[in-house]
């Protein structure tokens, strides 16, 4: 038996190993695919092991072993599943959804762990603290995860969704929590110390995310990502599994640095996440919601006129390009403009699209040169000498509302689109971005809208372009 659990300790070690150089491999494009797949096999190496000491040192019953069967293959079956048919853009519910898994997954250890204590027993603060955290922590994903993939997927209103006495709420669950905490640790198992953990904090997951609006979604989603890792790794300490431990370490401490990414590029506070009074939750309605808006229209012809005559041209792309699966069409026009001495840069914004650096993974899939992808800062210093900012299925990230006080984007940091001397809009109608409210930027002097699918209007501009290059 020893010499087996050597080889367990071993095997958990390696996978440890998988995940942190797989995390690694992934701060770049050109090595994720690689480091992703390292870290699978570091995953498939503990499940197999987790197998085995459940068998050996553990003796599995008859219906021990169905019960792991069928849960393996449910879970495999629909992970497979849905890996290979999500949409790219249908991504950000999915790993919400993800985190909602790892975060009940992780609860449900905890409360069988700590139920199958006999009752009345006194157990050490080393065993009832990592329990009643996880179970905490876990029950808070679960259900705060549940709402935002409803937000994200439109099954649950994206708005913030705010009530008369929330705040007082949210200070009563909290109270109810922390005596939950206490009471655990303070006496003997008790089964209502657990239900009430566990009803108080499914409470406070979803009235810390239904305050939530649309544009600060990624700041909440990578905090429940931070959240679940701290689940497994209090999990992990409960069940004594180094490798639980080890990975949920690593996803907590991988997803609070994402988060505070997050939060300093949307110019938020972590701390009002918490408070429940976050981003748009308490503020009353959007300055810009009823925006006139006179918009002028382009044609493909002259959007190629502007581009063969410009020195300096800048894309902005959004999360219609990415929809639209154009990113093969904007290299071409790219390449095309740059093989006839034009300048061309991408303004990448830090939320554009719906995951974090999904224009740089959708452009890296073209091989944009990454000299040309330009982040935030440099972006806004190079537009006062665009001559055409081409924006490209580009919405929030270019709203000049971010600058307004009261809006649901108040304070987020933009793309200065508006600074260049001449912009063109691509996208099909003047319906909203992500946040629900109206662009002013499309009713500026200098803006044009091209009404069109992305795909579809860059493959006109490109013809129109190339007419009037060989001109
Ligand atoms: P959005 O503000 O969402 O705007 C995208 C625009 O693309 C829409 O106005 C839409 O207008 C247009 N569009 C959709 N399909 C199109 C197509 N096939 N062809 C052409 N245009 C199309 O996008 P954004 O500017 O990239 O901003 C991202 C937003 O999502 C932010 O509010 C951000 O906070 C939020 N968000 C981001 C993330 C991350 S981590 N990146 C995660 C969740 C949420 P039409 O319908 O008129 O075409």
């Amino acid at each position: 038996m020893s010499g087996l659990m050597t080889v367990v300790s071993l095997s958990y070690l390696v996978s440890a190993a998988c995940y942190v150089i797989g995390l690694h491999m992934m701060r770049t494009p050109k090595t994720a695919r690689n480091g992703n797949r390292l870290s699978s096999v570091g995953m498939f190496l503990a499940v197999i092991m987790t197998f085995i000491v459940a068998l050996v040192k553990h003796q599995a019953s008859a219906m021990g072993w169905i019960l792991l069967i069928v849960a393996l293959v449910i879970g495999v079956g629909y992970g497979v599943y849905k890996a290979r048919t999500v949409k790219m853009t249908d991504m950000p519910q999915l790993v919400s959804l993800f985190n909602a898994v790892g975060g009940g997954a992780a609860a449900a250890i905890g409360t069988f762990d700590y139920l199958s204590k006999p009752n009345g027993a006194s157990l050490a603060f080393a065993f009832s603290f990592p329990v009643i955290l996880d179970l905490v922590i876990g029950s808070v994903t679960f259900s705060g995860s549940l709402i935002a993939t409803g937000k994200l997927s439109g099954h649950v209103s994206g708005k913030p969704i705010s009530f008369p006495g929330a705040k007082l709420l949210n200070g009563i669950v909290v109270l109810l929590i922390l005596g939950s905490i206490v009471l655990t640790v303070g006496f003997p198992t008790n089964v209502w110390t657990l239900v009430l953990a566990i009803v108080a904090s499914l409470v406070f997951g979803i009235l810390m995310t239904i305050p939530i609006g649309g544009a600060d979604m990624p700041v909440v989603v990578s905090l429940l990502n931070a959240f679940t890792g701290l689940a497994v790794a209090m999990a992990g300490f409960v069940i004594d599994n180094q490798v639980l431990i080890i990975a949920g370490a690593l996803v907590g401490a991988a997803g609070t640095i994402l988060t505070l990414q997050m939060a300093a590029a949307m110019n938020r506070s972590v701390a009002n996440i918490i408070a429940g009074g976050f981003g748009t939750g308490d503020s009353g309605g959007t300055a810009t919601d009823d925006v006139p808006v006179n918009v002028k229209e382009t044609s493909a012809d002259d959007i190629g006129v502007q581009l063969a005559y410009a020195k300096n041209v800048m894309i902005i792309p959004g999360y219609g390009l990415a929809a639209a699966q154009a990113q093969h069409e904007v290299a071409e026009l790219a390449k095309l403009l740059t093989d006839n001495g034009i300048n061309v840069n991408y303004a990448i914004h830090p939320v554009a699209g719906r995951m974090p650096g999904h224009m740089n993974v959708l452009l890296a899939e073209v091989n944009v040169p990454y000299d040309q992808m330009k982040q935030l800062e440099e972006a806004n210093s190079m537009f006062e000498n665009t001559d055409v900012s081409l924006v490209i299925g580009a919405n929030d990230v270019t709203n000049p509302a971010a600058r307004k006080p009261n809006t649901a984007i108040s304070g987020m940091p933009i793309l200065d689109v508006d600074k260049s001397k001449s912009v063109v809009v691509i996208k099909r109608s003047m319906s909203t971005g992500y946040a629900g409210i109206q662009n002013e930027l499309f009713s500026d002097d200098q803006t044009s809208m091209f009404f069109s699918d992305a795909k579809k209007g860059l493959q006109d501009i490109i013809a129109a372009t190339k007419e009037y290059l060989d001109q």
